[in-house]
């Protein structure tokens, strides 16, 4: 099969496309014909070597995967040959920027029905990271109120709908690059971050602070002063630690997205429902992965991409 693998970790020129056996799914294990995986931020750390993710090498990147089981391993259950699936692939394991790909049965679920197979290759680790830092690291209530710094990209749309949709009152920020999408979203008050200070735009404290922004690690410490005291700040941006405040018992907590068959079927209900949206901005060729993990090391991928399977049809 077709793959984009790299032997050694560094630049995005380490990317290959390689002719590789393809893997028999072992106990517990389906083997997929992948439609599209990913492209996470997280893929560019890991090619580069910066994220403390061991991967074995030669390394398959591309963790969100959409495809058709293929292959059954010894005792699966519950999936069937044919079956569109969606998962989250363990991230040190071989992913999806392949043709095909072996995926632990308990990594994925049903595919959505709404929306073309590819495209659901973006869902599964951005809305369960937005699902996770809002309601088990953040602690997130009804009746509360939400602050999303970083809200116009793929966890922030994904963080607002699931906050909005728990009775949470949201104010998020958006350039206006992103504004029209944060409205979309149902935010209740959207500011420009280009334009205004966060800490004069913001009226009234927020229970919970989320962050999903490469922002400034001694402004992100000012915005701790939004939160109430005795709230929570959370934020994904794990490169840097994430503020809080012990004398105003206001609690810090940095999310690590954690596998969650359960949330990730629940979420796929949630998509079909209406209340999740899966925005892919861009479809690319396996071939075209190496040119984008090189334009995102220049800090220019912005919206999802998906990166199509040689034989999938565009
Ligand atoms: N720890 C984990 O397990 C985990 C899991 C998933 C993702 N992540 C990380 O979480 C972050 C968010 O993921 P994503 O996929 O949603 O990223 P993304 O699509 O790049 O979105 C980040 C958003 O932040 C906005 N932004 C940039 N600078 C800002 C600033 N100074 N103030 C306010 N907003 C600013 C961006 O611009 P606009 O306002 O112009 O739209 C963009 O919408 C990324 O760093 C990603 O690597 C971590």
């Amino acid at each position: 099969m077709k793959a984009v693998r790299f032997h050694e970790v560094g630049g995005p020129e380490v990317l290959r496309i390689e002719d590789v056996e393809t893997p028999t799914p072992g106990r517990g294990q389906v083997r997929l014909r992948v439609a599209a995986s990913a492209f996470n931020a997280a893929d560019n750390g890991m090619r580069a070597g910066f994220l403390p993710i061991p991967v074995a090498l030669p390394h398959i990147p591309g963790y969100d995967v959409a495809g058709v089981v293929d292959a059954l391993g010894a005792d699966v259950e519950g999936l069937d040959l044919g079956q569109p699936v969606v998962g989250f692939l363990p991230m040190g394991a071989d992913g999806g920027a392949a043709e095909y790909v072996i995926a632990p049965a308990d990594s994925v679920v049903p595919a959505p029905r709404t929306v073309p197979l590819a495209d659901a290759a973006a869902l599964p680790s951005v809305a369960l990271t937005a699902w996770q830092a809002l309601f088990d690291d953040g602690a997130l209530q009804a009746g509360q109120r939400l602050l999303v710094v970083g809200a116009g990209g793929a966890v922030g749309g994904h963080a607002v709908r699931l906050a909005r949709r728990a009775g949470v009152h949201v104010v998020a920020t958006a350039s206006p690059r992103s504004l029209a999408a944060v409205r979309a979203a149902g935010a209740d008050e959207i500011v420009d971050h280009t334009a205004h200070s966060l800490l004069d735009a913001v009226g009234a404290p927020v229970d919970v602070l989320l962050n999903l922004a490469p922002i400034d690690p001694d402004d992100f410490a000012r915005l701790v002063s939004l939160v109430r005291d005795g709230g929570t700040v959370v934020s994904t941006t794990a490169f840097m630690p994430t503020p809080g405040d012990d004398t105003r018992g206001v609690r810090a907590a940095t999310v690590f997205v954690r596998a969650d068959r359960e949330r990730l079927a629940e979420i796929v209900g949630l998509v079909d429902a209406g209340d999740l949206v899966v925005d892919v901005d861009r479809r690319i060729p396996l071939d075209a992965l190496p040119a984008l993990h090189a334009e995102a090391s220049e800090g220019r991928v912005a919206g999802k991409v998906v990166v199509l399977a040689e034989d999938t049809p565009r």
